[in-house]
């Protein structure tokens, strides 16, 4: 079987941060899948084939990546960020799993990217540096119910939170809820980062307090850090810098 599966990480946005490891899958590969505006990150070249679909598709789109593997071309599938990290290559192992089971005998390679909630961490200096949690606040594929619990839960147990999917044009409440679920549970001077568009030429980091936070901070492109009690900032000419220690009492 001379095909091949490779499901990257495509990094946040910037060349600069996408790994020689997922360079060199892209290219020796013959044929790229994926949601069209990360499809249209991987520059067209003789012999390539870019496959893009809409947002939606996911299960559709790793059956095609799978069944073209098995024709014998070498695929990759590219999510942004890291793929594991909501995003493809839990679509490629729920399709394996459920369908064909000569997609079994595939060589199939997961290779990581520099996740949304890493690279925002970055650039707001080490918010995330102690005990932290990450939620996708998209109440697509769960309940909203759930997204609540798991958001009082995480501020009692005082985690540092990352915030993927926090608000879109379809899901206008989400967020706006969320922050008066926060209200209810931290104290109004907790640290709120909102990092819009990371590694790109719209890049904007916002840092304030939970008090002052609104919805409209947020949208699509938009990574939102909550600090645990922990978090601090750094005052000093420039942007402050965010970080929460690595002990706790
Ligand atoms: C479907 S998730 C994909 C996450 C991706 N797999 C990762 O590891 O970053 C899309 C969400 O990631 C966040 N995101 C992706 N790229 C971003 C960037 N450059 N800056 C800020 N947030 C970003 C936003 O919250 C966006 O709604």
């Amino acid at each position: 079987m001379s095909g091949w599966l490779k499901i990257v990480g495509l990094g946040p946005g910037a060349d600069a941060m996408i790994t020689p490891e997922v360079t060199a899958a892209l290219s020796d590969a013959t044929d790229v899948v994926g949601y069209v505006p990360y499809v249209n990150r991987v520059a067209p070249r003789d012999g390539l084939t870019r496959h893009g679909s809409d947002n939606r598709e996911e299960i559709r789109r790793a059956e095609q990546a799978l069944q073209l593997a098995l024709e014998g071309h070498r695929v990759v599938v590219v999510s942004s960020g890291d793929p594991g990290v909501f995003a493809m290559a839990s679509a490629v192992f729920e399709a394996l799993e459920a369908g064909d089971a000569v997609w079994r005998a595939l060589d199939i390679q997961v290779m990581p990217g520099i996740s949304a909630m890493l690279a925002a961490s970055a650039r707001a200096g080490a918010p995330l540096g102690h005990d932290f949690c990450c939620i996708n606040l998209s109440d697509n594929l769960k309940p909203w119910a759930l997204i609540e619990k798991r958001l009082r839960l995480a501020a009692e147990a005082d985690f540092a939170m990352a915030f993927y999917n926090p608000r879109s044009k379809s899901r206008p409440v989400g967020f706006e809820r969320t922050l008066e679920v926060l209200r209810e549970a931290c104290e109004p001077e907790r640290l709120i980062i909102f990092a819009r568009a990371v590694s790109t030429p719209d890049e904007s980091i916002r840092v304030t307090a939970l008090k002052d936070a609104t919805p409209e901070m947020a949208d699509m492109r938009t990574l939102v850090i909550v600090g645990s009690r922990q978090t601090r900032l750094i005052e000093r000419d420039g942007e402050p810098l965010v970080y929460t220690p690595r002990s706790a009492l």
